[in-house]
């Protein structure tokens, strides 16, 4: 066992171009020579900057556990650097995710996701960072299920005794703010009523019997924080892998069904979740379908040793192709359900606008 280490992912949308598909290189090395300065410091031990459609990822690690202001509040000072050169430059929605005028401690509630957790560091580390775009933070809910719960998923939870104990879910109510712990397999049919309602729950963290943490979800609703629609909360989560965890190869397979989640164009719209390169993690179609991205690492006393994009990979093509039917297939819907939200999903976007004005013409 190695030293304890804290790895953070804080991510926000602060501007793209065109309109909501890419956050510019430009923007990114702004966050890499801020970040890069800490490192300096040593408030970082490492860090990696990268983005998934509209939204840049801050991947950082360091010494000073979860919910640490100095990290919190470095990462919203880098977005509003970033933002400000977003909004001189004219760039799409800039400082869309900073929803306050002022750092007030910790990033939660703010507008950008965060996604962190500390551990003690094994003697080889790997990790994966799942990075989405155009969909919501419950999108995790069936991969999580598949790679922590599933034997048909995660081959390992039959094959491998230091995975039989099974593992513990966290869940929240994103209405309420309350949450549930639920353990599987003993709760399997409890867990599965609560996730499968990917409208309002939504799994929060997995972990091991022990405590040990497994995986950890962004989980701030930021259109219920800002009470009005600004944006859906494009989610991040951090996955540890091997002896003990699912392997790599099982914690990537969770993705190779893409399931229907909620985002797509105005957040409005059910569509295929698709796994995708970095270098392809830019939603255009109707902006998307939604995307998944996921960059692999090996964890060394801190230091982020040897990413790999995941994803890009043939054996997803048929992933891709098959998200590529299932999109043309939803999208001949038009505006109808169920390619549109449910009703209640929508209270956030603009179409409560709409349904006011025609209030008076019900007779
Ligand atoms: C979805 C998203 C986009 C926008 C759409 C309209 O998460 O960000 O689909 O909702 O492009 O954007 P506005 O209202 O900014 O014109
Ligand atoms: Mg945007
Ligand atoms: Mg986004």
């Amino acid at each position: 066992m190695g030293a304890k280490t804290t790895i953070s992912v804080i991510k926000a949308d602060v501007g793209s171009a065109p309109g909501h598909t890419k956050a510019p290189p430009e923007l990114l090395d702004i966050c890499s020579n801020i970040l890069n300065e800490s490192e300096k410091s040593g408030l970082l031990i490492d860090f990696y900057v990268t983005r998934c459609g509209d939204d840049i990822e801050l991947i950082m690690t360091h010494d000073k556990g979860v919910n640490a202001e100095p990290i919190h509040a470095l990462a919203w000072h880098t977005f509003e650097e970033a933002a400000a050169t977003a909004e001189k430059k004219g760039y799409y929605g800039a400082g869309q995710d900073l929803l306050s005028d002022s750092f007030s401690g910790n990033i939660k509630g703010m507008g950008p996701g965060c996604a962190e957790f500390e551990i003690e560091e094994r003697k080889s580390e790997p990790i994966v960072i799942f990075m989405m775009d155009k969909t919501e933070p419950a999108s995790f809910n069936l991969p999580f299920y598949k790679m922590f719960a599933d034997p048909f998923g995660t081959a390992g939870l039959v094959l491998d005794p230091k995975l039989h104990d099974g593992f513990v879910f966290r869940v929240l109510d994103v209405y309420t703010g309350k949450t549930i712990e639920l353990k599987a397999p003993a709760e399997l049919y409890d867990l599965l009523a609560v996730i499968s309602i990917k409208s309002k729950f939504c799994i929060e963290s997995v972990a091991k019997k022990s405590g040990e943490p497994a995986g950890v979800v962004s989980t701030s609703k930021l259109n219920l924080i800002a009470g009005k629609y600004v944006g859906k909360d494009d989610p991040v989560a951090i996955v540890r892998c091997q002896s003990g965890f699912p392997a790599v190869g099982e914690a990537l397979d969770a993705f190779a069904f893409p399931y229907l989640v909620a985002g797509w164009m105005r957040g409005s719209h059910n569509g295929p979740l698709m796994p995708v390169s970095l270098k392809d993690a830019n939603p255009t179609r109707f902006d998307g379908p939604p995307r998944v991205a996921a960059l692999g690492f090996q964890l060394n006393d801190g230091m982020l040793e040897e990413p790999c994009d995941m994803f890009a990979d043939p054996s997803f093509d048929h992933v891709r192709e098959k998200a590529n039917e299932i999109a043309d297939y939803m999208r001949r819907h038009g505006p109808f359900q169920p390619h549109l939200l449910d009703e209640k999903d929508l209270e956030y976007t603009t179409l409560p606008q709409v349904l006011e004005r025609l209030e008076s013409r019900f007779k």
